[in-house]
């Protein structure tokens, strides 16, 4: 069945209407491997490979698998094994359909990780006007002084940048709450360094409304459809 490729991506959650044909327009979006600039294309969501910003998005709802894993410290958030980085998360997942992880977790940070084969849900958890909270516990390796929970709540200059403002709160001696809404590389550990906080742990604990709870270290769930449904609004 062809469909308009802005009616397909708006069905898809990516964008409205108008959006898709700014987001089409701007070359965000290729089918097939081809860059799609021009208006009125139709799609066979069923056979073409619709991409934005080089992210695909799949049409797989009926055998679409979400999973949470708490990340242990040492694996990779990535399909992609290398000499350097042998130990993947997708390892700790003794299924055999192909999942991918939603974002990054760096190396050494455990916690929250969600896995899926939905394109679709990944690129609207990741993109970054998405602003998905994301809730970081962090143990720091010094007091942590209230000029510095202000300073980490209206945001630090990284590479010149600001970042966006953030929600802290000390939840223990040398324990911060942060929550994010924006993923920048190793964002955590260095706003808080800008402060004078070295994070020596670092967990996360929360996206959106999908809370790790009790789940132990190194095991995984698959999420329930409550859940799933909270991730996609
Ligand atoms: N911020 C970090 O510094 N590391 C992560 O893994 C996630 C957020």
């Amino acid at each position: 069945m062809l469909i308009r490729l802005n009616k397909y991506l708006a069905e898809q959650g990516i964008a409205s209407r108008r959006e898709a044909d700014r987001m089409i327009a701007d070359g965000q979006v290729s089918v097939n491997g081809k860059l799609v600039t021009e208006m009125g294309v139709k799609v066979d969501p069923a056979n073409d490979e619709v991409k934005v910003s080089d992210k695909a998005i799949s049409d797989k709802k009926e055998n679409a698998i979400y999973i949470m894993l708490n990340k242990p410290e040492g694996y990779v958030s990535s399909v992609k094994r290398t000499r350097f980085e042998k130990d993947l998360v997708t390892d700790l997942i003794d299924i055999k359909e192909r999942i991918f992880p939603v974002g990054r977790l760096d190396k050494d940070t455990t916690g929250l990780l969600i896995l899926t084969n939905d394109g679709t849900l990944t690129f609207k958890l990741t993109h970054p006007s998405s602003e998905s909270e994301k809730e970081y516990e962090a143990i720091v390796n010094g007091l942590v002084r209230k000029g510095a929970i202000e300073k980490l709540e209206k945001g630090v200059k990284l590479k010149g940048e600001k970042t966006k403002p953030t929600k802290v709160k000390k939840i223990g001696d040398r324990v911060l709450s942060i929550v994010l809404t924006e993923g920048k590389n190793r964002q955590v550990r260095r706003i808080c360094q800008k402060v004078g906080l070295e994070v020596f742990k670092l967990k996360r604990v929360r996206v959106k409304k999908l809370v790790l709870g009790k789940l132990p270290l190194g095991k995984w769930r698959y999420l329930t459809d409550e859940e799933v449904e909270q991730l996609k609004k």
